[in-house]
């Protein structure tokens, strides 16, 4: 079976960007795929020092990704700082990357620009640590949104210059989505994708109660329709019908295409139905996570156990690094 990872920053929390872009795919994957997910604490440190709520935060991704439906007997679900191969490769691979390339990465830029005091070095190498959490477990497919895809291309880079330097170890990674395109949910207020830290008023939370979600819904930005036949839909429409496509029926998703295209498209309606179904969806999530999120024993037992599933693939991954880079004496 060729193998997944993917990977969830505890930095606040999880809204239906990191459900859409990420972990609807995790759950189609792990059915057919060698699969390892994970809470990335240590990345979180590179914007996040402070750490009163980080424990809380990690338990709570934990949680989330079990209601959302990983079955942690499937797969491999574990905190980043278990398993300390991953700090080990990340050394290695830190050789494989040029600091030129890395301060070029947009990633590196944006953070530059939101915390100029703040430039750490961690922040600077965050796409190699990534690239080690990849290849640790010489995973294949990488199940990310479309605000990822650059870093996992510098984690085949990465990959391919250790391969060239000392013998064929890592396969290439890609960034995966069912479908064809990686996925990008907008901000419903239009201005940029939804993030855990931008409005909270226009991102949905997993965690956000049934009338939160009918708000900020209702909230969400329209105009006053289309004024010809079969235009195209600004970008913040466009994101509404994305959203209708993932929660709503495919005959109340027509409805409302076939009265955009006939220009007699009432937002206020398509808001209305789409906050119902949105809650229908997310309802039940809300109150699985909150329920395991109450059961600590069970949430440190499945912790555990994914660690060592982690770390088993991984120091046979770390092995063979030491074996192919000479680092090896005895
Ligand atoms: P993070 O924690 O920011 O986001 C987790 C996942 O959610 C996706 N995502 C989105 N997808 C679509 N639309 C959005 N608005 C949106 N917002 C977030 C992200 O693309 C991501 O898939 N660096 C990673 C964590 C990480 C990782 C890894 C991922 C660390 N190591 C190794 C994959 C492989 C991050 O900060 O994701």
């Amino acid at each position: 079976k060729e193998v997944v990872l993917s990977g969830i920053r505890p930095t606040g929390f999880l809204h239906l960007g990191n459900y859409f872009g990420a972990m609807r795919n995790y759950v189609r994957m792990q059915d057919e795929y060698n699969c390892y997910f994970f809470v990335a604490d240590w990345h979180s440190l590179t914007t996040h020092p402070d750490t009163k709520e980080l424990k809380n935060s990690v338990l709570r991704v934990v949680a989330e990704n079990i209601a959302c439906g990983l079955d942690p007997e499937k797969v491999a679900l574990y905190v980043q700082s278990d398993v300390k191969e991953i700090a080990e490769l990340y050394l290695y691979l830190n050789m494989m990357a040029y600091v030129g390339e890395l301060e070029k990465t947009p990633t590196f830029k944006d953070k530059v620009r939101q915390n100029p005091d703040n430039v750490n070095a961690g922040l600077l190498t965050y796409p190699v640590l990534m690239a080690a959490d990849i290849l640790v477990h010489r995973a294949v497919k990488v199940p990310v949104g479309k605000d990822q895809e650059q870093h996992v291309e510098l984690a085949r880079k990465f990959a391919e210059r250790f391969n060239y330097r000392y013998g064929d170890l890592f396969p290439a990674p890609q960034a995966f989505n069912y479908g064809t395109q990686l996925v990008k949910i907008m901000s419903l207020d239009g201005n940029g994708k939804m993030s855990k830290s931008e409005n909270q008023m226009a991102t949905l939370y997993l965690a956000d109660e049934d009338d939160a979600i009918r708000k900020k819904i209702m909230k969400a930005k329209t105009d006053s329709g289309p004024t010809e036949p079969n235009s195209q839909k600004p970008d913040y429409i466009e994101n509404l019908f994305t959203l209708m496509n993932l929660v709503s029926t495919p005959d109340v998703v027509q409805h409302y295409e076939t009265a955009f295209n006939g220009c007699a498209i009432r937002y206020g309606d398509l808001k209305k139905q789409l906050a119902e179904d949105m809650v229908n969806f997310m309802s039940p999530i809300r109150q699985k996570a909150a329920d395991l999120q109450a059961n600590k024993e069970l949430l440190a037992k499945i912790m555990k156990a994914g660690a060592e599933k982690a770390r088993a693939s991984a120091s046979e991954t770390l092995k063979l690094v030491r074996q192919a880079t000479g680092v090896n004496y005895f």
